[in-house]
């Protein structure tokens, strides 16, 4: 696996001190209120465990997932709802955590959706940000670290279903995708 990286992107220390600095910041701005985060599988699962514990304040979680990629490296543009949640967000402070805002279709998608919901409140907390590449406008509240436009692995996220069990964020050498011809 380790074979497949040709950098590493965001050490296991940079990533402990990027989180609980985004969960220093969220416990200090949703004091008082009915906070929920939302995670969006599968990508989010390890920073949001992460996160969670890192914000000092009540807070409920659910899951959600949405597919907008099969194997590819590229955004097809087609979001589709796999798992919805399983409670109401009406009236609640909703924080979506993602992994990674990349296009920003499944994003601005998924707030659109979840607005039509009548939360009190909306933000998006996303570990990286590939700004460079932004198609939909859409930006995140809480951004732990922007990336360069490069494919990024570990740490829940994948290539192909691969590498989310890394423990830091890596970059994936280029011709481990082109040769399996996506
Ligand atoms: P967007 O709709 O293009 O913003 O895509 C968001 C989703 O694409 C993320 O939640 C990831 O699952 C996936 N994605 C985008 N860039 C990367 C990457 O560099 N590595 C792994 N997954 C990525
Ligand atoms: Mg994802």
């Amino acid at each position: 696996m380790l074979n497949d990286i040709s950098e590493i992107l965001i050490s296991e220390e940079k990533l402990r001190k990027t989180v609980a600095r985004l969960g220093a910041e969220i416990s200090r701005d949703y004091s008082g209120k009915d906070l929920i985060l939302i995670s969006v599988l599968k990508g989010s699962v390890i920073f949001m465990a992460d996160l969670m514990r890192a914000i000092t304040i009540p807070c409920k979680i659910d899951f959600m997932a949405v597919s907008s990629y099969g194997s590819s490296t590229k955004t097809s543009g087609v979001v589709k709802i796999i798992k919805d949640l399983t409670e109401p967000i009406e009236g609640s402070d909703v924080i979506v955590v993602e992994d990674i805002l990349d296009s920003g279709v499944t994003l601005s998608y998924l707030k659109k959706l979840l607005l039509a919901r009548n939360p009190a409140s909306i933000r998006v907390c996303t570990l990286l940000d590939k700004p460079e590449r932004r198609k939909a406008d859409i930006t995140a509240d809480y951004v732990g670290m922007s990336i360069p436009d490069a494919f990024a692995v570990g740490y829940g996220l994948d290539y192909a279903e691969k590498y989310r069990n890394l423990p830091f964020i890596g970059v994936l050498k280029p011709s481990v995708y082109q040769k399996t011809g996506v």
